[in-house]
């Protein structure tokens, strides 16, 4: 059986209920390499598919725990030096219904497929990207970019608004890149003065200018067989823009203070929140260091045009926020929808903010409207009506009850696409908007 699956693209991962692999398939070696399925057994699924999903809070681990299959996530697949890949993934807590795969000492199984072989996510899982977390067609394709730049060093330049995750998306670069083992090295161009800044990526040699009382190594020496990431490039300084793009052009600089001229082995990707087309037109980006750093141009969008990712970043990063207290919080679907509709001009990390606010100040396991920050909340204030004069106000929300239970949980399922969870409850999709009205959802 297992043969027959591995043919069309299928493996199995089978898990002992301490999570330890007790088996992994051959699919396992072919993604990664020959021997990895071998070397994997009795260590942590963890270990392979890495601790966003399957760390102690991690929601997948939990999931299984909880005795709940998942279907539809999707993770990079990594161990060693190896990988990643990308795969599709379904985890199931081992049933009688899957009879003889495997022995007794199994309690879970994951089935793993390449995701490359699909265009779309067959379902709504988000995917776990190398530490980027989404769901959204926009960042999806923003991974797929990224899967097919694995084989490239190309000088990438990512654009985005503040907090959007540019970070996020080098390191996964990196991660995808054949410097993997390499080190990641990021530079915050933006926060030195041109001298510093020369000597901070160059090094300097001792004696170079007052305070240098020995040798340094620059960061770009430092990245040679690994990354270089150049934040905040929107506002170097006119004379470091021509060294910049030497270095870019001919891959030689020379430290600071020392006329030998070294050569560099970095690969480079850089960010800025900039608009770089509006610093080109007022004469404050020279346009040949634009073009030499925008080989491969990537636009993060911002939250506000994916709000596909806001449940599954909030869930995430609540998962962050308080296992870091040591508690378990969960999000009102109310507090969810506050989240949703919100603008967050501050992008992911303003999420992030508002959602260590609320653990924080909460004092039940459950974060409520009221737990989030004011600016959150108060555009969804405004926008609810007004209490209609005369007749008295309805219930706020009918004592739920398992109905209410069920509605939220297909609806959270299927990121409030009314259309698949009314398909999922098999209702039709009036008498799900009908109900949603009725709990207030
Ligand atoms: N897709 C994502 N998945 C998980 N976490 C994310 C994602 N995007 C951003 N984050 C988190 O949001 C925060 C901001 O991300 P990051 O630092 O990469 O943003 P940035 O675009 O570099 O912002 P800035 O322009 O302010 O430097 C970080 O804590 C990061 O871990
Ligand atoms: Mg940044």
């Amino acid at each position: 059986m297992t043969k027959a699956l591995a043919s069309i693209g299928r493996g199995f991962v089978c898990l002992d209920a301490r999570f330890r692999i007790v088996h992994a398939s051959e699919l396992v070696d072919r993604l990664l390499q020959p021997g990895a399925a071998e070397e994997l057994r009795g260590r942590d699924i963890e270990d392979m598919l890495g601790a966003d999903l399957f760390g102690q809070d991690g929601p997948l681990r939990q999931a299984l725990i909880k005795g709940e299959r998942r279907e539809g996530w999707r993770a990079t697949l990594q161990f060693r030096g190896a990988g990643p890949s990308l795969v599709s993934l379904t985890v199931a807590p081992l049933q009688a219904e899957s009879p003889g795969v495997c022995d007794s000492r199994i309690a879970y199984i994951v089935v793993l497929r390449p995701a490359a072989e699909e265009e779309v996510p067959d379902s709504g899982g988000p995917t776990f990207f190398s530490g980027a977390i989404a769901a959204s067609p926009a960042m999806l394709q923003i991974f797929r970019l990224i899967e097919n730049l694995r084989q490239s060093e190309a000088t990438v330049l990512i654009t985005g608004e503040s907090g959007t995750g540019k970070e996020v998306v080098a390191r996964a670069i990196h991660q995808h890149s054949p410097r993997h083992e390499g080190p990641f090295i990021a530079v915050n161009c933006g926060a030195l003065p041109g001298e510093l800044l020369e000597s901070e990526l160059f090094g300097h040699a001792r004696g170079a200018f007052t305070g240098a009382h020995r040798d340094r190594v620059g960061r770009f020496e430092l990245a040679s067989k690994g990354t270089l990431f150049l934040d905040e490039i929107g506002d170097l300084p006119p004379p470091f823009q021509v060294k910049l793009l030497r270095v870019l052009q001919e891959r030689t600089y020379e430290r600071v203070g020392e006329s030998e001229s070294r050569m560099s082995d970095a690969r480079i990707i850089a960010a800025t929140n900039v608009d770089l087309r509006r610093a080109l037109a007022e004469g404050r980006l020279r346009e040949d260091l634009y073009y030499r750093l925008r080989v491969v141009p990537i636009d993060v969008p911002p939250l506000r045009r994916r709000r596909e990712d806001v449940q599954p970043l909030a869930n995430h990063l609540l998962t962050r926020a308080s296992s870091q207290h040591g508690l378990v919080k969960r999000l009102s679907p109310q507090a969810m929808r506050v989240l949703l509709d919100y603008s967050w001009p501050g992008n992911i990390r303003e999420l992030a903010n508002a959602i260590e606010y609320a653990v924080a100040v909460s004092r039940k396991e459950t974060i409520l409207p009221e737990d989030l920050p004011a600016e959150v909340l108060k555009p969804h204030a405004e926008a609810a009506p007004a209490d209609p004069p005369g007749p008295p106000e309805p219930p706020r929300r009918k004592a739920g009850g398992p109905e209410m239970e069920r509605i939220l949980a297909a609806l959270q399922a299927h990121r409030w696409n009314r259309e698949e969870a009314a398909h999922a409850l098999g209702l039709h999709r009036s008498t799900l908007w009908r109900k949603m009205r009725e709990f207030r959802l």
